[in-house]
């Protein structure tokens, strides 16, 4: 060989390298994990909507998921450079009324997108992330209280409504304005168990109690099977669910049942059997044993490379929730921590794109899938990083709650009657408004079913 050619192989050679995450090799992971951030990092930069801080192009609460990573990346590495652009994304993004909810997205956004900004600000009280020192900001856990106290107003206690629950959308025009959906109700749950978790208030658990106990009644998941559905109709009383399978909805709620399952000592029957019977379906749907079973992959769409933007989330979003289940209930680090161990080391094999280790979002193909993004780079940071609950020490690695070192400034009364929209009171109910409600209610079915399948379509 000339040295030419050497230098051409050796180039290539490293072009393709993986990020070798090896299962019992601490520094391996914080080396993947780093460079998953640095990518993350450098799309949020490059974006062209720069000048608004936590704004991505076309989407807006992935800001919240990236936020969420980069504080788990910050607990896990001690790595702090990326602070800077943390605290300036969410303080921006909480808005005037410090709940999550900017004037800039009334109108277009649902209460899960809400609801992943408000767990970012959760993590960062849990977490330690300090709180952001301009005078007279509302800290972490004050925000996250806020956009709480919005959820708790939006609930639906109408029996026409599906006697409780929250909408997907909030906006009557928007498709989603007519259904209920899991990851809304599971997020609200997950950050009702959080809140109680973290400050002992009972109104929390009274409410994530509630939440959960809403989401057996409607058809969202079901208790005995502990298979999560995706949607539920208003118009079908919360009976007729789409039963498509995401692990975020499995993930918002088992998180939630782990915190509950800590904070009542274990002695609730109610949320062992369940954080238990969720994470078996997980594993089971989600893990597919053909590839080892420790290795995640949303089967909706990764298996044909095909996930959308938000679905490529997801697999971040269940490792931050995983990592602190391996925490809040140890009993089950056991089980969790080679899921995420394992698709860590997968994800690594993916990492192989371009000059500058780009991932895939196959985890589980041993090589980069061809695809790269913002999103990829997401969840592979999120799975490095939050798998490093592997080499802690149990009780040294949080999370924390305001009596055990959490110090973020609480604020149990922000957010709320944010003159958003409210759906009208219902008084007096004649035949004639029920028909009429009815057929409103129809279409706006009719509408939501039509942007499906277009969505479908134009996949
Ligand atoms: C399932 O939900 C029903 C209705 O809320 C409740 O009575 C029952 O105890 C629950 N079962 C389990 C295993 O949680
Ligand atoms: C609750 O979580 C802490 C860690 O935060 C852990 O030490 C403790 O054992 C957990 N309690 C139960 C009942 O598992
Ligand atoms: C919380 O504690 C940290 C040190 O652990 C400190 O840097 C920070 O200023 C404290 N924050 C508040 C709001 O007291
Ligand atoms: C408990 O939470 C509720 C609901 O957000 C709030 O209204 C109340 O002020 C809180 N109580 C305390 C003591 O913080």
């Amino acid at each position: 060989m000339t040295f030419r050619l050497i230098w051409q192989f050796l180039l290539i050679a490293s072009l393709t390298t993986a990020l070798t995450v090896k299962e019992n090799d601490r520094a391996s992971f914080v080396t993947a994990a780093k460079s998953a951030a640095s990518n993350a990092v450098s799309y949020y930069n490059d974006r062209q909507s720069k000048d608004i801080p936590g704004k991505f192009d076309g989407t807006w609460w992935e800001g919240g998921a990236f936020f969420n990573f980069l504080i788990n990346y910050w607990h896990w590495t001690g790595d702090s450079q990326y602070n800077d652009i943390i605290t300036e994304g969410l303080a921006y993004q909480a808005g005037d009324n410090n709940d999550f909810y900017p004037s800039s997205v009334q109108g277009t956004i649902g209460n899960d997108d809400q609801e992943f900004w408000a767990l970012a600000a959760m993590t960062a009280a849990e977490q330690k992330f300090p709180d952001n020192p301009k005078a007279g900001a509302v800290g972490w856990l004050g925000l996250a209280q806020g956009a709480f106290n919005d959820f708790m107003d939006r609930w639906e206690y109408d029996k026409l409504t599906c006697g409780g629950g929250l909408r997907w959308q909030l906006v009557p025009t928007l498709g989603g304005y007519t259904a209920k959906n899991s990851i809304s109700n599971g997020a609200f749950f997950q950050l009702a168990a959080r809140l109680y978790w973290y400050s002992g208030n009972q109104t929390y658990a009274t409410w994530a109690n509630t939440v959960w106990d809403w989401s057996v009644q409607s058809s969202l998941f079901n208790n005995q099977t502990w298979k999560i559905n995706d949607i539920v109709n208003i118009a079908g009383d919360c009976q007729n669910p789409d039963r498509s399978q995401y692990s975020y909805n499995y993930g918002s709620y088992a998180a939630g049942a782990a915190y509950m399952y800590n904070k009542t000592n274990g002695k609730e029957e109610k949320w062992k059997t369940g954080l238990d019977g969720i994470l078996q379906m997980t594993w089971s749907t989600f893990y597919p044993t053909k590839y080892g079973g420790n290795i995640i992959s949303e089967v909706i769409c990764d298996p044909w490379a095909r996930c959308d933007r938000d679905q490529l989330c997801f697999k971040g979003l269940m490792a931050s929730w995983l990592s602190t289940i391996a925490l809040v209930a140890p009993y089950t680090s056991g089980e969790v921590i080679p899921k995420l161990t394992g698709s860590a080391v997968g994800a690594g094999q993916s990492c192989t794109g371009e000059s500058n280790n780009q991932c895939g979002q196959q985890w589980y193909a041993g090589k980069w899938d061809g695809t790269k993004g913002i999103e990829q780079e997401m969840s592979a940071l999120s799975v490095f990083a939050n798998s490093l609950v592997a080499f802690a020490y149990e009780g040294t690695a949080g999370p924390v709650d305001a009596d055990n070192g959490g110090n973020s400034t609480s604020n149990p009364d922000g957010g709320g009657k944010s003159g958003e929209y409210k759906p009208p009171v219902l008084k007096d109910i004649t035949g004639g408004d029920r028909a009429g409600a009815a057929i409103v209610t129809l279409l706006f079915a009719g509408a939501w079913i039509a942007i499906v399948l277009w969505l479908l379509r134009a996949k």
